[in-house]
């Protein structure tokens, strides 16, 4: 039987060519491979699997050219055929996600009414007095948000390399002019925009990278990882 022809990258090749895209054609993505793309970020891991981002797909030309204006003027909002503007929601799982998410366990065979109470309690209690913050002080609300929706981002960048389009994160853009620009609840996050197309013109060189010995540590802070 013939190997059917690769029509996408591998990761490796993904995270080689890679680069953050100054230009965009105009050319359109298809809605197949868009939903590609955002199927695999929502397939993302979140804390609880509370999954407290939510996206803004912006496609028509109009509202590009107003979410420009809103992202300092960058052009490639407005050239790109499709931008994505990532959100957070730090108040989702009080306002019934939490619910939602014990929900989607039962359905997908989680019948262990004790355990998913134990989540519940779990949950409301890591919310209402988090690790890492000093004991009685809110959580860092920005922080977790900001942590839950990159990965889903990241993802959704990188499954658009492995489909041969080229990609820009953001994180040049006014807050409150996104939000209003979308209609974006005040107590949502913001957290970055993704630029996704095919490059325009020259693509931009390789800027390098720190050695791992400069980053990455072995054990402890004072060594590093060799
Ligand atoms: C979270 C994030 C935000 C960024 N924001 C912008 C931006 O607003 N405008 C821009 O031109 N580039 C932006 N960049 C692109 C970076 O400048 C670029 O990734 C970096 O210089 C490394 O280049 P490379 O991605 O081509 O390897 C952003 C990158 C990241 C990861």
């Amino acid at each position: 039987m013939s190997q059917p022809i690769p029509t996408e990258k591998t990761f490796s090749e993904a995270v080689r060519d890679r680069r953050a895209t100054p230009h965009f054609l105009s050319d359109p993505v298809p809605d197949s491979d868009l939903k590609k793309i955002l199927q695999a970020g929502l397939a993302a891991p979140s804390g609880y699997n509370l999954q407290p981002w939510r996206f803004v797909v912006v496609r028509d030309p109009a509202q590009r050219k107003r979410l420009r204006e809103a992202a300092m003027s960058q052009p490639k909002v407005e050239e790109a055929p499709v931008v994505i503007v990532a959100c957070g929601d730090p108040e989702a799982w009080r306002n019934g996600d939490l619910d939602e998410v014990l929900q989607l366990s039962r359905h997908y065979g989680f019948h262990d009414e004790k355990r998913l109470e134990s989540i519940r309690a779990t949950v409301t209690n890591f919310f209402e007095s988090a690790p890492g913050v000093a004991s009685g002080a809110a959580p860092d609300f920005a922080v977790w948000v900001n942590r839950q929706t990159m990965l889903a981002f990241t993802t959704m960048m990188w499954m658009a390399e492995v489909l041969g389009y080229d990609t820009a994160p953001m994180e040049g853009f006014y807050e409150d002019k996104v939000r209003a620009t979308l209609g974006i609840p005040d107590h949502v996050r913001v957290v970055a925009l993704l630029a996704i197309g095919r490059l325009s013109g020259p693509d931009k060189p390789f800027a390098g990278r720190f050695p791992m010995n400069r980053t990455v540590f072995a054990d402890s802070w004072a060594s590093p990882l060799t």
